[in-house]
């Protein structure tokens, strides 16, 4: 088997994270990684902000505008403090007769997955989120969103200070058939 076919099969989202994050040039070269998704038009649909050390505490602040109650806000306060980074993905889809909106965001995912496989071959982890926090008018207004752009995500990342355990995977039979049917 591949490396990469090892390393796909190999990958899992880590939610314990601690420093280091990546940094200088190797930062640069995993986010390079985003950017090879396929994109149809060559439209580049989309960017990434990457947020850590104070940064981190000015997005808790952002998230914790959005609780109702001081426990609420407390918690989503803490949120971004999970990780020594966080890198946003965000959708900025450009008009375009043959590639709808839901392909530009898709071509962001694609991108956050190939960061999410960089970071764990850097020897990095990675856990994408979302929750309403992403969907969230105060938060995409205060990450400096025009109104047409939409964040895909928020991947977590950093050293993995524990893994998490197995997530079971499914057998190909399971989800995959042949069409037409054979009998
Ligand atoms: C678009 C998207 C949003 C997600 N949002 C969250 C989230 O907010 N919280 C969470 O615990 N997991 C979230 N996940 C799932 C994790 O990132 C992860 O994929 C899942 O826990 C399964 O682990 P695995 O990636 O190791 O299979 C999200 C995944 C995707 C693709």
């Amino acid at each position: 088997m591949t490396d990469v076919i090892e390393a796909i099969l190999s990958r899992s989202s880590e939610p314990r994270l601690t420093a280091p994050a990546p940094s200088g040039e190797q930062l640069e070269k995993l986010l390079e990684c985003a950017f090879r998704a396929p994109d149809h038009a060559i439209l580049r649909p989309w960017r990434y902000l990457v947020i850590e050390g104070e940064g981190l505490k000015a997005l808790g602040e952002l998230f914790a505008q959005t609780g109702a109650t001081p426990e609420e806000k407390d918690k989503l306060g803490r949120m971004p403090l999970r990780a020594p980074m966080i890198i946003v993905g965000i959708t900025s889809p450009k008009s375009h007769p043959k590639v709808p909106e839901i392909e530009q965001a898709m071509s962001t995912a694609v991108g956050m997955g190939y960061l999410l496989l960089a970071l764990r071959d850097a020897g990095f982890g990675g856990m994408w989120r979302t929750g309403m926090l992403a969907y969230n008018a105060q938060v995409k207004a205060g990450l400096g969103l025009a109104e047409h752009e939409s964040i895909a995500g928020f991947v977590y990342v950093g050293t993995v200070a524990s893994e998490k355990p197995a997530v079971p995977r499914p057998a190909v039979a399971e989800l995959v058939s042949r069409w037409p049917a054979q009998s």
